[in-house]
């Protein structure tokens, strides 16, 4: 099988039409191959290094002092030092919590409005994350508007992200008079104004974030999914000139243990599709978007994060409930500091530490993972507007058509923001 993704090509996929060579021929060309391949990394790296040194004498010798001077765009502080904001715990707060109440904000779509379509309790809305070796900036709308005067924010990917994208604009609309707002929606962009700051705060549906037969913002329900390989900038055109951009990917990676990828074009009659693992998919995707990001996102004027998997919670065995449950009916969170759901893949979680580790493009990452793997509690379940009417074995068995994927609003989401916004402001 081929394996185009992995960290060098697979010389019989290389060399496949040239198979009649002579058995001495080819082996001096494999021989000449990895060669190359060994020292030319070297050579990369050494030449990367110096240009590097150029471009920024304090870089090799760079003691932290000397890092703090290259301040990142938009801080204006910074978190205390060792406090890692993503280790923590959930501690209720009624008085601070919720930040907004769901019937006062009228961007949420329906299928996330879980107490006007009957959630019975609200308990899941007074929970405030509490990081263990500090405390998070209180989350400041006026802030927030003030430093997007003139600019573009933009979310992509997923319908996870299209979640913390309302979070946001629900944390900061009642700031902003009735007639000096609006939200539209363009195929796969929607667009939130704020008139009088001249900003906008933007979603773009690219599961992917590579261009895939799943880009339909409407219709995308397939089963069979195929990813291109090298097509990031058939989205990311119309990602250009954003001030600050919010990536995230993976629930839709999620179709088994490999993933098709498209090597032509979706329009080739013959389409040559090969299978990968879906960890060397996804860590083609990754690099895909650090490259595009290197090449088109000014580091010293613009801010890049990369948040984290979105966890569910389908199968309440994993926390030692009856098996054949999942979030239904769940109204408390998970205790076991150290839980993780079988549905989380650790290896895609490797994948992005790997990736992130090796670059130097700089991207902030929002790790809302393990915080969010608790919250068993804060999905939408059944209580969200479903587009076909149930069956009578459906309503007969709720499970089985709750929902445990997404979050309810107000609700765990508003946290992921409280996160950006500390990372923002005080990286
Ligand atoms: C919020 O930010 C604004 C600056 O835009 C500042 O004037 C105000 O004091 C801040 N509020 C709080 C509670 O920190
Ligand atoms: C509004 O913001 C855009 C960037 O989003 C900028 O290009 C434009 O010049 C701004 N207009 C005004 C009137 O400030
Ligand atoms: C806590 O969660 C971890 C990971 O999911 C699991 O291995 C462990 O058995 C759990 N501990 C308890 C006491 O349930
Ligand atoms: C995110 O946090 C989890 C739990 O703390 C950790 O295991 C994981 O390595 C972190 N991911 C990255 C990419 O740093």
């Amino acid at each position: 099988m081929k394996t185009p993704f992995s960290e060098s090509p697979s010389p019989s996929s290389l060399l496949r039409n040239k198979a009649r060579l002579s058995p001495y021929l080819f082996t001096l060309l494999v021989f000449i191959f990895f060669v190359a391949i060994l020292y030319g990394e070297d050579f990369i790296c050494i030449f990367g290094q110096q240009l590097q040194l150029y471009s920024n004498p304090h870089a090799f010798f760079s003691s932290p002092e000397r890092v703090k001077r290259h301040k990142l765009p938009f801080a204006i502080g910074k978190t205390e030092e060792g406090c890692d904001v993503f280790s923590g715990r959930w501690v209720w707060d009624e008085e601070n919590r919720p930040l907004y109440e769901e019937s006062e904000c009228p961007y949420i779509q329906p299928q996330l409005t879980c107490q006007a379509h009957g959630r019975p309790d609200k308990d899941y809305q007074f929970w405030r994350w509490q990081p263990n070796d500090c405390d998070l900036p209180k989350f400041n709308a006026s802030l927030m508007l003030e430093t997007l005067r003139g600019k573009r924010m933009m979310f992509v990917g997923d319908s996870l992200n299209r979640g913390q994208y309302v979070s946001l604009v629900c944390l900061l609309h009642r700031l902003i008079p009735e007639d000096g707002k609006s939200m539209e929606t363009f195929d796969s962009l929607t667009v939130f104004t704020a008139k009088e700051y001249n900003a906008t705060i933007e979603f773009y549906w690219a599961p992917f974030l590579l261009e895939s037969n799943a880009d339909n913002a409407v219709v995308h329900r397939i089963s069979d999914r195929v990813v291109r390989k090298g097509s990031i900038n058939k989205h990311g055109r119309n990602w250009k000139g954003v001030d600050i951009l919010v990536f995230n990917t993976y629930l839709w990676w999620m179709t088994g243990l490999k993933m098709k990828i498209l090597v032509g074009s979706f329009e080739d009659e013959a389409k040559e599709i090969v299978e990968v693992s879906t960890e060397d998919a996804y860590r083609m995707a990754m690099k895909s978007m650090l490259r595009w990001v290197r090449l088109n996102m000014d580091p010293k004027k613009t801010r890049v994060f990369f948040t984290t998997m979105s966890p569910s919670h389908g199968k309440s065995i994993d926390w030692g409930a009856e098996e054949g449950g999942n979030c239904y009916k769940e109204t408390r969170m998970i205790e076991n500091e150290t839980y993780w759901g079988s549905d989380c893949r650790k290896s895609v979680m490797g994948v992005i530490g790997e990736v992130l580790r090796k670059t130097k493009v700089p991207i902030t990452l929002l790790n809302i993972t393990q915080l969010s793997s608790y919250r068993k509690d804060a999905h939408t379940s059944i209580y969200k507007k479903q587009w076909s009417p149930l069956t009578p074995q459906q309503l007969a068995n709720p499970a089985s058509y709750a929902d445990c994927v997404h979050w309810c609003l107000p609700g765990l989401q508003d946290t992921w923001n409280e996160l950006l916004f500390a990372k923002l402001f005080y990286p």
